[in-house]
């Protein structure tokens, strides 16, 4: 396929890049506006590879210039953090529904397929059972609600247009080149580093953990074999709680337990998310990476690429830091 990659430079995005190019040598262009996530390191060994437009999705101009050639669009471009998202909600605004709006007028113009990246956000928390397609949509964050915006506008170009749209829902991510301002990374950069590590609330919430590559590979299952105007979730194999999580990258590290440091919640924190990935299997997609698995690759690959990550805990992310959780890091 020749497909147009948005948000082609954060985490997922360059994963799902790496993975259409190696296992279905698609054609791809990237297009992305290198926010302070996205970076041309998260596609270093592949940039020679694909067509790289540095660019807004909420920019017509730019998406004119990236689609031009390209067989399908698939939206990961957003901004991604929750925190952010209370702390400023425009971004959020600006690039999760108008950006999503530019980009769905831009396929349909050229009749083109288009998918959706999205997230379990966007059904809310749930005490026990899993969310499926058919879920109502409860978002509780300016970052989920901009995504449920997104999906919902994403399906009325369906009922709408009769455009080929697929959504495809994801549970929380995890795997190398994920930025530092996430759990996992996060708490692996500061287990490394001797810096104490920050834990919100009770350390209870509940997330349903899925290796970014399974998340490419459901992406691709959604892609190329989902049925127009559907949804699809994609849910991780393992259920488990942001404590035991930072327990684990503790025993995987070396780091001092001592280094857990409870810190006040975030406002409105969703307590579990889980998806019924049903449908998805259907079209023949399972998870292939269980966490446990998982986590020992992800911390093994930081401990090996001090290239990507220093930078990055040298540069604005201090001041992020410090702003955000009132101490700075070593
Ligand atoms: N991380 C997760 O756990 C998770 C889970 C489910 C779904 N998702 C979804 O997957 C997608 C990718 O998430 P991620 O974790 O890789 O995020 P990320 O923050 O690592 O990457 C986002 C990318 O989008 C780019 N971008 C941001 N605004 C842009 C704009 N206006 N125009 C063009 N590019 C822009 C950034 O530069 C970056 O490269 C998002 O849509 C997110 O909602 C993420």
């Amino acid at each position: 396929m020749r497909l147009l990659v948005c948000g082609g430079a954060g985490f997922i995005g360059s994963t799902f890049v790496r993975l259409r190019l190696r296992e279905y040598g698609d054609e791809i262009t990237v297009l992305d506006k290198l926010t302070y996530a996205g970076r041309r390191e998260n596609l270093h060994d592949v940039l020679e590879e694909i067509r790289f437009v540095h660019g807004a999705i909420e920019n017509p101009a730019a998406v004119a210039d990236a689609i031009e050639g390209c067989d399908a669009v698939v939206n990961f471009a957003a901004e991604t953090h929750v925190d952010r998202s209370i702390s400023g909600p425009d971004a959020f605004i600006v690039t999760n529904m108008q950006g999503t709006h530019v980009l769905l007028e831009a396929a349909r113009e050229r009749g083109l397929r288009y998918a959706q990246v999205s997230t379990d956000e966007v059904y809310g928390s749930i005490e026990s059972g899993s969310f499926t397609e058919e879920s109502p949509l409860c978002p509780s964050s300016p970052y989920s609600a901009t995504k449920t915006g997104a999906d919902l506008l994403v399906s009325s170009y369906f009922h709408t247009y009769g455009m080929e749209t697929v959504i495809c829902r994801g549970s929380n991510n995890y795997g190398p080149y994920q930025y530092p301002e996430k759990l996992i990374p996060l708490m692996i950069l500061n287990a490394v580093a001797g810096d104490r590590l920050p834990v919100y609330g009770d350390g209870r919430n509940v997330r349903n953990w899925l290796y970014t590559e399974d998340f490419g590979r459901g992406i691709s299952a959604a892609l190329v074999s989902g049925t127009p105007g559907e949804a699809y979730n994609c849910g991780g194999p393992d259920e488990c709680e942001n404590l035991h999580v930072v327990e684990r990258i503790i025993e995987l590290t070396g780091a001092d337990p001592a280094l857990i440091e409870f810190v006040t919640d975030r406002p409105g924190h969703d307590r579990r998310y889980s998806l019924s990935s049903e449908k998805l299997r259907a079209l023949g997609w399972e998870p292939r990476v269980r966490f446990d698995e998982g986590l020992e690759r992800t911390v093994g690959w930081y401990k090996d690429n001090d290239w990507w990550w220093e930078p990055i805990r040298a540069g604005d992310y201090r001041e992020y830091y410090e702003r955000h959780y009132g101490r700075a890091l070593r």
